[in-house]
């Protein structure tokens, strides 16, 4: 394609360096916030008279045109042009003569492009949020069904104390709730428009940059115009929303991996959403979840790919800032991707609650609970501790409980252990008590389930 900034060179550009430099193969998605953003300029251009009205309507009328070819897919890409800026540009001009090359009046590529990606990147977020507000969801609705299913709590992935599998879902609510709240913040933050800081210092045009900013659906213009088309800092701040999303996926992933387990069997996958092996016929993998554990990595690198890319960057625009579109599109792709799996996987998932439960009756995650008897009998907790300990060790050493030892074990210890022990130690007890705020009691997590509810507004 014949370069808009020919006049100055004599000699064609390098096929390599075109190749190169050109940004259309990943840019091309790209072409309807292209559009509108032309759309809006041209507009605004008509509107001041620095381009007649009439030409204006051209513009626009011509970009309408370009728009539905390319849905339509009568209007292919031409991979050799050099983004899809000058693509769309030079295929005004291939319909509209002279009229299609007064668009680029007082602006530049450098607001064009920034002007773009704050928009694409602003319906894409949309999309994620509607995607994580549902996961929200599901999990919400799996947690409603679970305020009595009893599972152990672990601290480092020893059980600890009894908790319920509500609890144990809310707190992912709770992540996912916090994901939403950045996305939002984000979007906020990124919606200001760079239109109109030209190349990099404004124009001797007496553009109008409120009207663009508002008919594009901006807060307002940015007030710097260096700032304007050199500030990426939107798709960093996109990038660690995503990372932490992907996260909180890959922190559940690999619980489901381990609850699917043989060791734990808590939970079983929908065959439609597990894996067998070539070789092994037994085998029921979980492959998507260690596919989301092994994305998070590589969302992790597109932050990275953003923070280094711009880290020495003098203002203003650099051509090192075309690198930010494969990065974070890859991070958004990827994030799409694996919460519209992991929601359908986590809502067909089989729960086992009798493992549940049985894990939760071994291990001893009603020690706590024990000292917390003797303490309530007056003993210093340091005290009570350190006699549970000991009475832990004896069941081990006997292949017993705390529910199982004798009253006479007990009562070697001290005598303020009397026959209501049991009751204080069972697991409904254990997990019926913990009723502090925010704790895993059916009656705190019923608390949590209308915060939940407040918050995802459902
Ligand atoms: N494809 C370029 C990018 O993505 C568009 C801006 C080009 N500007 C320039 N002055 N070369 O950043």
């Amino acid at each position: 394609m014949a370069k808009m900034w020919a006049g100055r060179f004599s000699k064609e550009v390098d096929e390599t360096v075109n190749a190169f430099n050109s940004s259309i193969a990943f840019d091309g998605r790209m072409y309807k916030h292209d559009i509108q953003g032309s759309i809006a300029h041209a507009t605004m251009l008509g509107d001041c008279g620095i381009i007649t009205k009439e030409d204006s309507l051209t513009i626009i009328e011509g970009l309408k045109g370009i728009l539905a070819d390319i849905e339509s897919g009568t209007l292919e890409f031409d991979m050799t042009a050099e983004d899809i800026h000058m693509f769309i540009e030079a295929e005004l001009t291939n319909r509209l003569g002279d009229v299609g090359k007064r668009l680029h009046t007082s602006r530049s590529r450098n607001d064009q492009v920034a002007v773009d990606i704050r928009l694409y990147l602003r319906d894409e977020i949309e999309e994620i949020y509607s995607l994580v507000k549902e996961l929200a969801v599901a999990i919400y609705n799996l947690a409603k069904e679970h305020t009595e299913t009893v599972m152990p709590g672990y601290t480092h992935l020893q059980r600890a104390q009894p908790i319920t599998f509500a609890h144990h879902l809310l707190a992912y609510v709770q992540m996912l709730v916090r994901d939403l709240d950045r996305l939002n913040d984000t979007a906020k933050r990124m919606n200001y428009c760079p239109l109109g800081s030209g190349a990099l210092a404004g124009t001797t045009y007496k553009i109008n940059r409120k009207q663009t900013a508002e008919l594009l659906g901006f807060t307002a213009p940015m007030a710097n115009s260096l700032d304007g088309v050199s500030d990426r800092d939107f798709c960093v701040e996109l990038n660690c929303a995503l990372s932490l999303i992907m996260t909180h996926l890959s922190r559940f992933s690999e619980e489901i991996i381990m609850w699917c387990s043989w060791e734990f069997k808590f939970i079983e996958l929908d065959d439609a959403y597990a894996t067998g092996s070539s070789i092994m016929p037994q085998k029921k993998n979980p492959d998507i979840t260690e596919l989301i554990r092994g994305k998070t990595g590589r969302v992790n690198g597109d932050l990275i790919t953003l923070l280094t890319m711009l880290k020495g960057l003098p203002l203003a625009y650099n051509k090192d800032m075309q690198e930010d579109k494969e990065a974070i599109f890859d991070a958004i792709d990827n994030v799409k991707l694996c919460v519209k799996t992991f929601t359908p996987m986590l809502t067909t998932m089989r729960v086992n609650k009798e493992n549940m439960r049985n894990a939760a009756a071994k291990g001893f995650i009603n020690a706590t609970d024990c000292a917390d008897y003797l303490v309530k009998k007056g003993i210093p907790f340091r005290d009570a501790y350190k006699i549970t300990g000991t009475l832990v060790a004896e069941c081990i050493s006997k292949e017993l409980t705390l529910e199982t030892l004798p009253l006479e074990s007990y009562q070697k210890m001290t005598d303020l252990f009397t026959e209501d022990v049991y009751e204080a130690i069972s697991l409904e007890t254990c997990v019926k008590e913990r009723k502090s705020e925010g704790g895993p009691a059916p009656d705190a997590v019923k608390i949590q389930l209308e915060i939940a509810k407040e918050q995802l507004g459902i």
